[in-house]
């Protein structure tokens, strides 16, 4: 174990989200519009894909330089065939100090309810799921193929009865076009066990057209709520922790919010991102990825490939959404001259 890696500005390794498919059954206004992703847009061929054993390999090292949560993301991770049998292999894996890791996954749900306990057998721990609506045609503009709600709800359930908790529930929102649902969804997810955690809408990717006016900040979603239902603030769960956490003082439950875009939370960042094709982004924002999978595929070490990964680590100063607001020209609009990734392609 290497242990202690920091990266430039002192910020330890912590999290890595590892994409395992580029593909979603969902066309989200916010993330695959129609438009772009329609059907001539070239997905990744299978060739290259990282495979179960070069995921699992990958991730044993990270582990090894103190990665102790890994999260698996899309586009829709469900989708990827066999997805349990890479559950199983990630299972396997325990901190140098012997501990499980903290394994999850990111879903949009519809194919929850048919895969939660095959996830959960393989030693999935939690889930969560990202619902942004809970009026049918509403939700359905904005998933844009006809999904509705029930499903989702249904596949919570069966999430939920499974044991694959505590399960956190994503609501982007986006202005104009689903913050009206905020309390109602507040409402419906009050007294539950489901903690409710609603995203301002960001700057990712090159599709979406992001402006700052689109934008409802998480101050004012929790002015909203706490009109109604009063909140007070509560720790962290962990340093680093994307969401900011708030509990209904009659101690029905907690919602959290997070503030990528007006309270950046780069100063404490300790999440790497592998693409579906095996490279590494260190920034959710980053225009450019570093190649891991020639290095699988080119016979080298895994003393090799760990020593690449700690000082791509070490070399790492990425604070974009801190930089973005920070500076007056790009603090109301995306930063023109960055190529982003797209965030289905990194899995948000
Ligand atoms: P928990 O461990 O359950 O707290 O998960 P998490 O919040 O780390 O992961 P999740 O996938 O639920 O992240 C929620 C959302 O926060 C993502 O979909 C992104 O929209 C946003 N987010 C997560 N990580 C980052 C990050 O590093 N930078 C920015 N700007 N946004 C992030
Ligand atoms: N802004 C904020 N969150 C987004 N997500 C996708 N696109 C955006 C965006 N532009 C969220 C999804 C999901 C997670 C993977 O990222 O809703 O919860
Ligand atoms: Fe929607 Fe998530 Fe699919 Fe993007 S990856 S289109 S946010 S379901
Ligand atoms: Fe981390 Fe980049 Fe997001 Fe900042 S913008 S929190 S550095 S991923």
């Amino acid at each position: 174990p290497t242990g202690f890696l920091t990266d430039a500005l002192m910020r330890p390794l912590h999290d890595l989200r590892i994409s395992v498919t580029d593909r979603c059954n969902f066309r989200c206004v916010y993330c695959m519009p129609k438009e772009v992703f329609d059907k001539d847009y070239s997905f990744l061929p299978h060739s290259s894909l990282l495979s179960f054993e070069e995921i699992t390999r990958l991730a044993t090292l990270f582990v090894a330089h103190g990665v102790e949560k890994i999260r698996l993301t899309g586009g829709e991770p469900l989708l990827r065939k066999h997805l349990e049998r890479l559950i199983a292999m990630l299972h396997a894996i325990k901190t140098p100090d012997g501990r499980e890791l903290d394994l999850t996954l990111t879903t949009n749900g519809t194919l929850l309810a048919q895969k939660a306990q095959a996830l959960k057998d393989a030693g999935l721990k939690r889930v969560t799921v990202s619902l942004d609506a809970l009026d049918d045609a509403n939700f359905k503009r904005m998933n844009d193929v006809d999904v509705s709600v029930s499903q989702i709800l249904h596949g919570l359930e069966v999430a939920h009865k499974v044991g694959l908790g505590p399960i956190k529930i994503n609501m982007v929102v986006k202005k104009g076009v689903n913050d009206h649902e905020i309390l109602p969804m507040a409402r419906h997810f009050k007294n539950t066990p489901f903690v409710l955690r609603f995203i301002e809408y960001m700057d990712v990717g090159s599709s979406n057209g992001w402006r700052m006016d689109e934008v409802v900040p998480s101050s004012e979603v929790i002015a909203r709520i706490n009109a109604e239902m009063p909140l007070e603030a509560i720790d962290a769960n962990y340093a680093g922790e994307t969401a900011q956490r708030w509990r209904y003082k009659d101690g029905s439950g907690e919602v959290g919010v997070i503030s990528s875009v007006t309270q950046a939370f780069c100063h404490d960042c300790s999440r790497a991102r592998l693409s579906t094709e095996g490279k590494i982004y260190t920034c959710l924002f980053a225009s450019e990825g570093h190649d891991l999978r020639g290095l699988l595929r080119g016979e080298r070490s895994d003393a090799e490939i760990s020593s690449a990964i700690a000082s791509l680590w070490r070399q790492r100063g990425d604070r974009y959404s801190e930089l973005r607001s920070e500076n007056k020209d790009t603090s109301t609009t995306s930063m023109p001259q960055v190529r982003k990734v797209e965030m289905s392609y990194i899995g948000g």
